[in-house]
């Protein structure tokens, strides 16, 4: 059993849930390299519901849905629903909770998927909520930190790119300042970490550093870098993003030690890094794609059944 049956925020993840959902990860993913067949979740139906365009999130959850032997009800583009109409996310939620047993939603709104929840009587995912937050991705990078690394304590941990609208860089700190990571932020200064992240960091106890441009010596003494996408639609105007897209693009130069260190990234990539980094031994961004669904079948099995 899970401590949470809505899962909306990285901070309602508890060390022993996170326990739980490695253990049952683990599972999973030795059940799926094996052609095991699960049915866990027989007779099941997860709505996906996405308002903002998707590709590894809906797709993962809805293969991990298939694999354990349940259906998925999916509303790919929610343009294309009623809200379209005019009616409110609380109807959506009330209409929807009657289709299925668990429920995972994206909205470009902060905290949407919070309101949402409120009207809805099944285990519901926060699937990304505009800039605030993307707990399920945190999931997926820290199971691949801890199958890689083996503990996913005392890291060293540089995140690169866009850390003020990155909401998976937003979850993932918050999770790893309660483990004694450290982390070394590197963006421009109009994309820096939010103010109330480095608040938590050091009421936890950890430390952070802040440069403004890639230095490989920092890179170097990294155990994981996590790589971000500028967030072009999260900008208050075209002129802000270009100022900012190429301020810290990370070349195959600066990294001095890929054997040492493993380099993530959540995806979609745009132009942020060299793509023969991916040639080096420590490019397990699509390692941590196919982590994705062990992880999210794990979550969606422990939702289900506690419900
Ligand atoms: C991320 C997201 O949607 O926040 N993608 C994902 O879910 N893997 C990262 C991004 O869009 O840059």
């Amino acid at each position: 059993m899970l401590s949470f049956q809505k899962l909306l925020k990285a901070q309602q993840i508890s060390k022993s849930d996170l326990n739980k959902l490695f253990h049952q990860a683990d599972i999973y993913k030795t059940k799926l390299e094996t052609n095991q067949r699960i049915t866990d979740l027989q007779g099941k139906i997860l709505a996906s519901l996405f308002f903002e365009p998707s590709t590894r999130t809906r797709f993962s959850f809805e293969s991990a849905m298939n694999r354990l032997g349940g259906s998925v009800v999916s509303l790919e583009n929610g343009a294309s629903s009623s809200t379209k109409k005019g009616e409110t996310l609380d109807d959506t939620g009330k209409v929807v909770d009657q289709y299925a047993d668990i429920i995972v939603m994206r909205h470009p709104r902060p905290h949407s998927v919070e309101e949402f929840s409120k009207h809805v009587t099944s285990p519901v995912i926060n699937a990304g909520d505009g800039e605030n937050e993307h707990p399920t991705q945190s999931l997926v990078d820290l199971y691949t930190i801890h199958s890689e690394l083996g503990d996913i304590k005392n890291l060293k941990i540089g995140l690169l790119g866009d850390l003020k609208y990155g909401r998976t860089v937003h979850s993932l700190v918050k999770i790893l300042s309660t483990y004694n990571c450290s982390f070394e932020f590197i963006s421009s200064d109009e994309l820096k970490v939010p103010n109330e992240i480095k608040e938590l960091i050091k009421a936890n106890g950890c430390s952070f550093n802040e440069h403004e441009s890639i230095d490989s010596e920092v890179i170097k003494n990294l155990d994981v870098l996590y790589v971000t996408r500028v967030q072009q639609e999260r900008f208050p105007n075209k002129e802000s993003y270009l100022k900012n897209k190429d301020h810290c693009y990370l070349a195959k130069e600066h990294i001095l030690n890929p054997e040492k260190l493993i380099i993530l990234h959540p995806l979609p990539r745009v132009d942020e890094m060299d793509r023969t980094i991916d040639e080096l031994p420590c490019a397990k961004y699509f390692e941590q794609v196919r982590y994705s669904v062990p992880i999210r079948m794990a979550l969606l099995a422990l939702l289900v059944n506690k419900a």
